[in-house]
């Protein structure tokens, strides 16, 4: 029997699964690495450091199936979206990737809206200009860095990094393309007139594909660093919100996904590309074919909460976190917390927010801080939900995702304050294994990726369900979340000033 490999390049680590036709996961490894700030507001890593964890997660997953490489069939790869890797002609890293989180663009994100308009870049785009996009990332190295930007051959998204190395072949997908600000999204193409509007060269930008399309095979030198078997075929692969949503079996319209990774989604397939004239939300290309998806994201989901642990909390086990929290009253006795650590997307698109706790009292003590704070990333995620309510969105099966959905505490809060039934996928590594379904349907294993899902994902029969009494504390405490940002709004834009 042949295996598929899924490779899912995270924010704060690599996964791979070694994964069976039939959806069993035989092998998986991990593979951390950090964000570096080397100033306030930026975020960048080295692609190097990507690629040697990611190898190492190669062989040991291989390792963990205890298989032999020659049994792996096909690779796929899901990854962090739209940050930014500059390679030369000769396919040499120029500087460290600046990745989705980093913050020090928001002049050129402005300069973006007014050299094309608003409204325009919205219509080509589908989405809103915000700092972390490729695009705008891109236009601060021309301003900040000329020499580099003058030995750009190629921008890649993160994960086609890693498929460069796998194969020697450079290029990108669809779900990806369409999160660089530079894609005509509903068109499925790049948008040459609006790269050139903004000054930058459309010749920077790689072929694109769909996901499950091959891109290359294991090259030899790939072989000695990976372990894997040289002409293994790897696919193109996606954005990690995509392939998750395939991993969690979202391939209709109708079915919602929550994630709670490091950042926190609320994602939904459509069959038209719709987006929000307001540019809250974002659509993307997706993976099935003829669809796309759009989604609301909130930037500090379980990162607000590792920053407490961490920070804050000495690095308490997951397990104590989620007993304190679950022996705290829902609306942890009057403490909210606004989770904009890193400035917030939807609904707010502002990235001088500040992270909040408001109410804070003599009685609180850190478990209400964590409860606040588990309330508070659900609170957010409330918000991206009624944003794609608004617009029409059907919305009839909610399906949680990341490490909130591991929690059983975490669940309830979100049937609580969302007031719906919550499901959740028996399979971890949703990204990875999304990943891995395009490498399978790339080799014609399954004929679909529906075809895929219906053999693969299952449903826990152990949905969560919202409790009458929680919900109506929830209902009140949601308006004063809301009033919180907006009667803060002008108090943050003085801190950053300040900063
Ligand atoms: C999606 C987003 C994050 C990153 C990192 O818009 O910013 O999901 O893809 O996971």
């Amino acid at each position: 029997m042949g295996y598929l490999m899924g490779i899912d390049l995270g924010t704060s680590s690599v996964k791979t699964i070694v994964m069976a036709e039939n959806g069993e996961i035989r092998g998986s490894a991990q593979g951390g690495y950090d964000i570096l700030i080397p100033s306030i507001g930026y975020a960048e890593q080295q692609p190097e450091t990507w690629w040697k964890a990611a190898a190492q997660t190669m062989r040991s997953a291989v390792a963990d199936a205890g298989i032999s490489p020659h049994e792996i069939e096909s690779i796929g790869l899901s990854g962090q979206m739209h940050g930014m890797v500059l390679i030369d002609d000769k396919h040499e890293v120029i500087r460290p990737a600046i990745v989705w989180s980093d913050q020090r663009s928001v002049r050129e994100a402005e300069d973006a809206y007014r050299i094309v308009g608003k409204n325009e870049l919205g219509r080509i785009t589908l989405n809103p200009a915000f700092t972390g996009f490729q695009t705008i990332s891109l236009l601060w190295v021309k301003h900040h860095e000329p020499q580099n930007y003058g030995r750009i051959s190629t921008v890649l998204s993160p994960k086609d990094y890693i498929r460069l190395k796998l194969t020697g072949e450079v290029g990108t997908d669809i779900t990806d393309a369409s999160a660089t600000l530079a894609f005509d999204t509903a068109n499925q193409q790049w948008s040459s007139a609006l790269i050139e509007k903004l000054g930058l060269e459309p010749d920077f930008y790689p072929k694109t594909f769909n996901p499950y399309e091959i891109a290359g095979q294991i090259t030899r030198e790939a072989s000695l660093e990976t372990g894997l078997a040289a002409g293994t075929p790897v696919v193109f692969g996606g954005g990690d919100q995509p392939m998750q949503a395939v991993g969690n079996g979202i391939v209709l319209p109708g079915q919602v996904s929550l994630t709670i990774g490091t950042g926190g989604q609320a994602y939904s397939v459509v069959e038209h590309p719709y987006h929000d004239p307001q540019l809250r939300t974002h659509t993307f290309c997706n993976a099935v074919p003829g669809t796309w998806n759009i989604m609301g994201a909130t930037l500090s989901a379980g990162l607000s909460l590792s920053w407490l642990n961490k920070s804050l909390l000495s690095e308490l086990p997951y397990n104590d976190i989620n007993t304190l929290a679950g022996g705290i009253r829902p609306g942890s006795e009057g403490l909210i917390f606004l989770p904009y650590l890193n400035g917030e997307r939807t609904p707010h698109m502002d990235a001088a927010a500040r992270g909040t706790f408001l109410g804070i009292t003599l009685k609180h003590d850190k478990a209400h801080f964590i409860r606040s704070v588990m309330e508070g990333v659900v609170f957010a995620l409330k918000d991206c939900v009624e944003i794609l309510g608004g617009l029409g969105i059907p919305m009839n099966t909610f399906i949680a995702s990341g490490g909130g959905a591991r929690s059983a505490v975490w669940m309830q809060i979100q049937a609580d304050i969302l007031n719906r039934e919550i499901l959740k996928v028996e399979q971890a590594e949703q990204a990875s294994a999304g990943a891995a379904i395009m490498a399978g349907v790339g080799i014609g294993r399954y004929s679909s990726i529906q075809e895929a899902c219906s053999t693969i994902v299952q449903y826990s029969e152990l949905s969560v369900s919202p409790i009458s009494e929680n919900v109506c504390r929830y209902e009140e405490l949601y308006e004063i979340y809301k009033d919180a940002y907006k009667q803060n709004k002008a108090l943050f834009q003085r801190l950053t000033e300040f900063q």
